[in-house]
């Protein structure tokens, strides 16, 4: 992987988003809840590479944790109020701990910043755990592509895969790649400094036909996945991890009101309604930004919305939106 590819995943990997892939033109998968509301113990901090600790959280009267399932990822609410998600990278088996993993992003938007101040007994909010990554049981192969930080969610993935599966795990140098020590047999190391730019295509060719191939990582690796893989390997499936906000397709220019200030605000056609209301509202809430949190729900008091969202009902979307991804044809009044 390039420097040029792994500096863009340092941009984007502050915040935990996340957003499924599945072959070609299926919808993305729903996202599955298992978890509630709880409160949870920092039990200890591990440096695990540069610029990356991991977390062990558990519950404070040291009662089981909700059970989940490879691919899933919990909301942490930080002591300053940014709420952020993080891939359960731990055993699922073990019920009493939660495992997450950060790299401090320097001029990212502050949360993994944040993270990294973290110490043993502090006490937070968690939410979750959440599933939007399914790990699909039964497929008779699997090949994982991980990029730095995107080991986070498929490690559990690898290790239940067993001897159905094959890793590659991708980075800029061993000491910039976490948990080198937990992967599953045969896994394949791969990083920039000891063999250059990874040939992609070349990756993927190596799923067998019918394989399920997951793919974890900054934009430019995903998108080579998705260009590549179906003239490659017909029968695959693809699923795929982002953690950046998806681009913004089809858009058009409107105009949004924040009833509250009575303040209008152009939406580019480029640009989220999110983006423009932080530009008169810069402490509007948002979590995930790609429209499967909720964080950003917004009540609409006038406007033909455009749902774009993976999250609300029929009976939400009649008077709310999730301003992060969706949109309006015409004019937009939100309850803000
Ligand atoms: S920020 Fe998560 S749904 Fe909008």
């Amino acid at each position: 992987m390039s420097m040029v590819a792994l500096r863009a995943l340092g941009v984007v990997m502050d915040v935990y988003k996340k957003v499924v892939t599945a072959p070609a033109v299926s919808r993305p998968n729903p996202v599955r809840r298992s978890g509630f509301d709880l409160d949870v113990l920092v039990e200890s901090v591990c440096d695990e590479a540069d610029d990356v600790v991991s977390l062990t959280l558990i519950r404070p009267g040291g009662e089981p944790l909700p059970s989940w399932r490879p691919g899933s990822h919990v909301d942490l609410f930080l002591p300053s109020g940014r709420q952020r998600q993080y891939s359960l990278c731990g055993s699922p088996r073990d019920r009493f701990r939660y495992r997450i993993a950060v790299r401090r992003i320097a001029d990212g938007d502050g949360g993994s910043r944040e993270v990294h101040t973290l110490q043993p007994g502090e006490r937070l909010r968690l939410r979750g755990p959440r599933n939007a990554f399914t790990f699909v049981q039964a497929a008779p192969s699997y090949l994982f592509v991980a990029a730095g930080i995107g080991i986070t969610p498929i490690l559990p993935m690898a290790h239940a895969a067993g001897s159905r599966g094959r890793l590659v795990y991708l980075g800029r140098s061993r000491e910039s790649m976490p948990f080198l020590d937990e992967l599953p047999e045969g896994a394949q190391i791969r990083t920039d400094d000891e063999h250059g730019i990874p040939d992609i295509a070349a990756i993927l060719a190596e799923a067998e036909p019918g394989a399920a191939v997951y793919v974890c990582g900054p934009s430019p690796v995903l998108e080579a996945a998705q260009r590549r893989l179906f003239e490659l390997n017909p029968s695959a499936s693809l699923h795929t991890e982002r953690f950046s906000p998806l681009p913004v397709l089809d858009g058009r220019e409107f105009d949004v009101t924040l009833a509250r200030s009575g303040r209008t605000v152009r939406v580019g056609a480029q640009e989220t309604t999110l983006a423009a209301i932080q530009r008169v509202k810069p402490d509007a809430l948002y979590s995930c930004r790609q429209g499967f949190c909720g964080t950003c729900k917004s009540g609409v008091l006038s406007g033909e919305v455009d749902h774009r969202d993976r999250l609300l009902s029929d009976a939400d979307r009649a008077d709310h939106m999730l301003v992060c991804v969706s949109r309006c044809d015409g004019p937009l009044v939100l309850d803000l």
